[in-house]
């Protein structure tokens, strides 16, 4: 068993159940987790208030991701947006790579973990789900905390952001070559974390 780094990527469109997955199999096996979405959100965030974002990725720091605000559609569109910003992803790659060499393992979600990130990590996880499920987890995670959304925004929100994140030109959202697929459509979280900790388990033993 490797004992030092080890190193898991999850990727995939928003709303497929990354995060879920990635926390409970970062708890399960002593991992440290970072949601590289944050950081974007946090960009996005920050350009929605006016900053330019080349400077507001190069000044990020880990309070600004700490925020409930963040977790909007409108943060959303315009973490994605951000995204497509060749420079505003340079500067946030080291933060990320650093984080992934940490010695006891660590589990990193986003759309370019495995293909580029962490070209050389562990275990690559490429969770989908069909884009009407998506939407309506991400509608009920929302609509709980009282913002009232329509599915039908909601299923738009959710597609616009994939094709933005799919088409772009650098470090696009798409599974790495030897990236694993977990379809979540049918199955509950339980059962999705189920498989990916079997399947971790299996890689690392
Ligand atoms: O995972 P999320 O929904 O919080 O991500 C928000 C946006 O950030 C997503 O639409 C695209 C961008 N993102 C990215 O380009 N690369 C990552 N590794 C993570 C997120």
């Amino acid at each position: 068993m490797k004992t030092t780094s080890f190193t898991v990527a999850i990727d995939g469109p928003a709303a497929a159940g990354k995060g879920t997955i990635s926390k409970a199999v970062a708890a399960h096996f002593g991992f440290a987790h970072l949601d590289t979405g944050l950081l974007y959100r946090a960009v996005g965030a920050k350009v929605l208030n006016g900053m330019d974002p080349l400077i507001a990725a190069k000044t990020l720091e880990a309070v600004d991701l700490d925020s409930e605000g963040l977790r909007n559609p409108d943060v959303a569109q315009a973490a994605s947006r951000v995204a497509v910003n060749a420079d505003v992803r340079a500067a946030l790659v080291t933060f990320q790579r650093q984080f992934a060499a940490r010695i006891g393992g660590a589990v990193l979600d986003g759309r370019d973990i495995g293909t580029v990130i962490c070209e050389d990590a562990d275990v690559k996880l490429f969770v989908t789900a069909s884009s009407t499920k998506r939407a309506q987890r991400r509608m009920d995670e929302l609509n709980a905390k009282g913002l009232g959304l329509a599915f039908g925004d909601v299923l738009a929100d959710v597609e616009a952001r994939d094709t933005r994140d799919r088409d772009r030109a650098t470090a696009p959202l798409k599974p790495a070559d030897d990236a694993v697929f977990l379809d979540t459509t049918d199955l509950t979280a339980d059962e999705a974390i189920a498989r990916a900790i079997e399947y971790v388990a299996a890689v690392r033993s």
